[in-house]
């Protein structure tokens, strides 16, 4: 069974086919057809709605967008889901009325997606800046007319009233949150469907040793497109969202351990503080729906050759935590790989944790992404490296590649280039050379070898003058 509230409603969910998505429970359960889907991928946010949560503290509520279309019914347990039909009361609600009196809505269809984007913005920002509304904005797409009257219309918010029926409804919500059972274990049950909701690490690799089987969910921003994309059914999934065990953020001396469970949204400080040009990076990273949903254990788990944020922890030494039963394991991420989307985990084994290596004085991480889009694209190539500079004289060099090979993989002629030598164009050039040893990229829809190997070698340039021209 799980629990969640529908805007003020109470549902409560038992039996009902495992698979589905947010969005289609919306409108073909509950007829609320004001969110709609555009392309159940993730990429447009026509279907983008928002969830209410108890904060970490348990102290208040937050509130953030996400896609409902690449969303499993089993992320609700215990939240509010918010939809557009309940954002006006008498009045329409101030992110709408921005919306009409700046002539923001535009084609209509995709207004709802854009609406509640802007919603969850002005929960933590009701006076926005042009970067708060860049990044609420980046995973909505509009295809028609333009952005320019939305993103007035955003701007404008400043100008309207502060509080909502949310506002003032926060307590009463609070305790209706509070008071939601935790979902049982066998959260939802269809025919030969199961999907469960474990609480604790433990809990979880019992069930991952019982059904060897099963796919894990965390954020399902990569696992629901084989449900809504390649129409699969999954008939047993193990949620990771409920297991606090998981969602942990130590920043120690030597390391930072972040739980597989725990969203991006929720790493971004830290990130930026430690990794300034990680967290750069990561938010380009999907859109801010993407970002509030998807897990580094999600990014990891996909072992895809294009998972962003795996040449940066290559280039940073990071290991993953697995475990399987009461075994748990340390594996260093370059001995993670064995083949394009193979690696060494084991049936009935999971990811617990990332760590991550913090930077010594030394050091400069450096990261750069290339794709076609600036927000919410897939990389051409993704490119990290940690420099340990003395003098200028580079002492230990290391990378990480993504969209060079079958896996993320380091770039080892390259750095054999740079170790030993000064940071400066002879060195930069050798190298180049030696990187066109290390990879022979394919050619696909987003970038062709030949680009993605001068992409490449052309961002060894720039990451010697970012060291030595940072402006
Ligand atoms: C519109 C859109 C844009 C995207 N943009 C980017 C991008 O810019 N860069 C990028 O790298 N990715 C991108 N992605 C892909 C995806 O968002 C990321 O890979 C994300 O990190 C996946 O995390 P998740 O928590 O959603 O994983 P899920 O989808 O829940 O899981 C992904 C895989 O990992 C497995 N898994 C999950 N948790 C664990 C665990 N604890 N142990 C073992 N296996 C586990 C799952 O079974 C599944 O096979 C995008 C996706 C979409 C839909
Ligand atoms: S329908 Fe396009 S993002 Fe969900
Ligand atoms: S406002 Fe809908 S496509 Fe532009």
């Amino acid at each position: 069974m799980i629990q969640f509230l529908l805007n003020d409603q109470l549902i409560t969910l038992e039996q009902i086919d495992t698979n589905t998505t947010v969005l289609d429970y919306l409108r073909l359960h509950r007829q609320q057809t004001g969110t709609k889907e555009g392309c159940a991928s993730g990429d447009c946010g026509a279907c983008t709605v928002v969830l209410g949560e108890l904060n970490e503290a348990q102290t208040g509520l937050q509130y953030r967008a996400i896609n409902s279309c690449i969303t499993l019914l089993g992320a609700l347990q215990g939240k509010q889901l918010i939809t557009v039909e309940c954002l006006a009361g008498e009045r329409l609600h101030p992110v709408q009325q921005t919306m009409v009196d700046c002539h923001g809505s535009q084609c209509g269809f995709c207004t709802p997606g854009f609406v509640m984007s802007l919603f969850a913005m002005w929960k933590q920002q009701p006076k926005p800046s042009h970067e708060h509304i860049d990044l609420a904005l980046g995973g909505n797409l509009c295809r028609c007319t333009g952005y320019q009257p939305i993103i007035k219309a955003a701007q404008a918010l400043g100008e309207y009233a502060t509080d909502d029926t949310f506002s003032a409804n926060a307590q009463t919500t609070r305790q209706a949150l509070k008071a939601l059972q935790p979902a049982s274990h066998l959260a939802l049950s269809y025919q030969q469907q199961q999907y469960f909701l474990p609480h604790t690490r433990a809990e979880l690799a019992e069930l991952c040793l019982h059904y060897p089987d099963a796919r894990l969910v965390a954020g399902s921003t990569d696992l629901a497109l084989e449900i809504t994309q390649n129409l699969k059914e999954l008939p047993c999934l193990i949620g990771v969202n409920q297991v606090q065990d998981m969602q942990q953020l130590d920043v120690l001396a030597e390391k930072i351990i972040i739980g597989a469970a725990r969203p991006y949204s929720d790493c971004m400080e830290v990130i930026h503080t430690y990794y300034p040009a990680f967290a750069a990076m990561m938010q380009r990273l999907g859109s801010t729906q993407i970002r509030n949903q998807g897990t580094f254990g999600g990014n990891i788990g996909t072992a895809s050759p294009i998972g962003d944020t795996l040449p940066v922890l290559l280039a940073l030494n990071a290991e993953v935590e697995l475990q399987k039963g009461e075994h748990i394991r340390l594996v260093n991420l370059n001995d993670y790989f064995t083949g394009y989307r193979k690696t060494v985990l084991e049936k009935g084994e999971f990811i617990a944790a990332v760590h991550i290596p913090r930077l010594q004085a030394q050091q400069v991480l450096m990261v750069d992404k290339v794709s076609k889009r600036f927000d919410d694209d897939i990389s051409a190539v993704c490119a990290a490296w940690v420099l340990t500079l003395n003098n200028n004289v580079i002492e230990c060099a290391r990378s990480g590649y993504g969209g060079m090979a079958a896996t993320p993989a380091r770039a080892l002629n390259a750095e054999q280039a740079l170790i030993g030598k000064p940071l400066d164009h002879t060195t930069i050039q050798a190298a180049q050379q030696a990187l066109a040893h290390d990879f022979k990229p394919m050619s696909d829809v987003r970038a062709s070898s030949w680009y993605r190997m001068m992409v490449a070698q052309n961002l060894l340039e720039r990451m010697s003058l970012s060291v030595h021209q940072p402006a």
